[in-house]
C-alpha cells in the first residue's frame, strides 16, 4: 500500500511503532522495520548520547531498513542533553525522528540540517498546526483512547482524526487505539495516511519485554486502564494494577493539591522494574484501550502482514461492495 506516509518515511506499509520507554531498544525497532513498517527506538530510555549511539548502532546491524528515534520531550526542569541525542541520531544515520511532549521547535533547524525527517506526536489540533508551521514533515494525531499521554482535552480518534483532516496540510497517521486491519482501513477512510501503534507491538515475539506484560496485556480489556496524574495536567492512561489504585486514591483524596512527590513511588523508576523483571505491581505503566482487542503475540512479521493483507481484503470486497 503507498501512501504519503510510505513515500516520505521509505517504507513498505503505512505502519510506525511510536516511541516506548523501555520497549522501543533496538530488538523491537528492528523487528517493525524488517516487517516493512518504520521501527522506532526511544532515546531517552538509554542514559546518554553515547547509549544512543550504541543503540542504533546495535539496531543498524539488525535491519538495513529505515528505522527512526523517538525524542520525547519531558515537562519540567530536568533536561536532557537532547544536543547530543540528537547528535548521536544524526551520526548514526538515522532519517527519521518522531518528537513528542513539548514543541520541538527549538531543534527543528539542527534536525533539519540533518535530513531528518520530523513526524511530531500531537493529541491536538492546535498543536498540529503548530507543528506543521515550525516544519514538522508529518503529525502523528494521537486520540483520548492511547497508551501514554493523552493530553487534557479528551478527544477520541472518531472526531480528532476528521478534524486534522480539515486542518493539515501535512500528511498525519492515526494513533492511539490502533491494533487491526479494520482500523486502518477506517483511520485511511478518516483522513490518515497510516497509522501509529504503541500497545500492539508491546504484545509481539520480538518485543524485549518480559513476559509478564505480554500476559497482562493479553489478559486486560478496554475497561482495565485508568487516567492518573490529571491533577497535574500530565495526564496518563496507564493499565490498572495495585500501584495505579493506590495513586487514584491519592488523587481522589488531594484533589488539585497533590504534588508529584505525593505519587513518586508509584511512578519513579517504575519501567525497568515492570518491562525487564516483570514485577507487574511495581509502579504505573502506560497501555492503551486497545488491550481490549490484543488477544496473541504473533511475530512483527505475522501482525504486519494480517493488518496488510486484511486491510487490502476489506477495501476491494466489503467496502467495494458498498460503492457498487
Ligand atoms: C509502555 C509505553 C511507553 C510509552 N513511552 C513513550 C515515550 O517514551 N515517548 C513517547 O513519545 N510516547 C510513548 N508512548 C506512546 C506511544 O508512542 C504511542 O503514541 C501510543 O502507545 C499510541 O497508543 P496505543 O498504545 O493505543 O497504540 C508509550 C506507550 C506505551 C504503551
Amino acid at each position: 500500500m503507498k501512501t504519503q506516509i510510505t513515500e516520505l518515511f521509505g517504507i513498505k506499509h503505512p505502519i510506525i511503532q511510536g516511541g516506548m520507554h523501555f520497549v522501543g531498544l533496538a530488538e523491537m525497532a528492528a523487528a517493525v522495520s524488517n516487517a516493512g513498517g518504520l521501527g522506532i527506538i526511544t532515546a531517552l530510555t538509554q542514559p546518554s548520547p553515547d547509549g544512543l549511539a550504541k543503540e542504533i548502532a546495535r539496531c543498524n546491524e539488525m535491519t538495513d531498513k529505515p528505522i527512526g528515534v523517538n525524542l520525547t520531550f519531558l515537562p519540567g526542569f530536568a533536561s536532557p542533553d537532547y544536543p547530543g541525542y540528537i547528535k548521536a541520531i544524526a551520526e548514526g544515520g538515522v532519517k527519521v525522528v518522531e518528537t513528542a511532549g513539548r514543541s520541538p521547535e527549538a531543534y527543528m533547524d539542527e534536525l533539519k540540517a540533518n535530513d531528518i525527517k520530523v513526524i511530531h506526536k500531537c493529541t491536538s489540533v492546535r498543536h498540529s498546526l503548530k507543528a506543521e508551521r515550525i516544519g514538522c514533515d508529518a503529525v502523528s494525531v494521537d486520540g483520548f483512547e492511547c497508551g501514554g499521554h493523552p493530553g487534557e482535552d479528551d478527544i477520541p480518534n472518531m472526531i480528532l482524526l476528521p478534524r486534522a483532516a480539515e486542518e493539515l496540510s501535512v500528511p498525519f497517521v492515526a494513533s492511539g487505539g490502533m491494533g487491526n486491519a479494520n482500523q486502518l482501513v477506517a483511520a485511511l477512510a478518516l483522513g490518515a495516511e497510516g497509522i501509529n501503534m504503541g500497545t500492539r507491538f508491546i504484545a509481539t515475539k520480538e518485543a524485549p519485554v518480559h513476559q509478564n506484560v505480554k500476559d497482562a496485556i493479553i489478559a486486560a480489556s478496554e475497561l482495565d486502564t485508568r487516567l492518573i496524574m490529571r491533577p497535574l495536567r500530565n495526564t496518563e492512561r496507564v493499565l490498572n494494577n495495585a500501584a495505579v489504585e493506590q495513586i487514584v486514591a491519592i488523587e481522589k483524596e488531594k484533589g488539585d493539591a497533590m504534588g508529584i512527590e505525593d505519587i513518586a513511588e508509584h511512578v519513579g523508576g517504575a519501567y525497568p522494574k515492570i518491562m525487564q523483571e516483570g514485577t507487574m505491581d511495581a509502579g504505573a505503566w502506560s497501555c492503551g484501550m486497545v488491550a481490549g482487542l490484543i488477544h496473541d503475540i504473533p511475530t512483527c512479521q505475522e501482525l504486519i502482514d494480517r493488518i496488510m493483507g486484511e486491510a487490502e481484503a476489506t477495501i476491494a470486497g466489503r467496502l467495494a461492495a458498498f460503492a457498487s
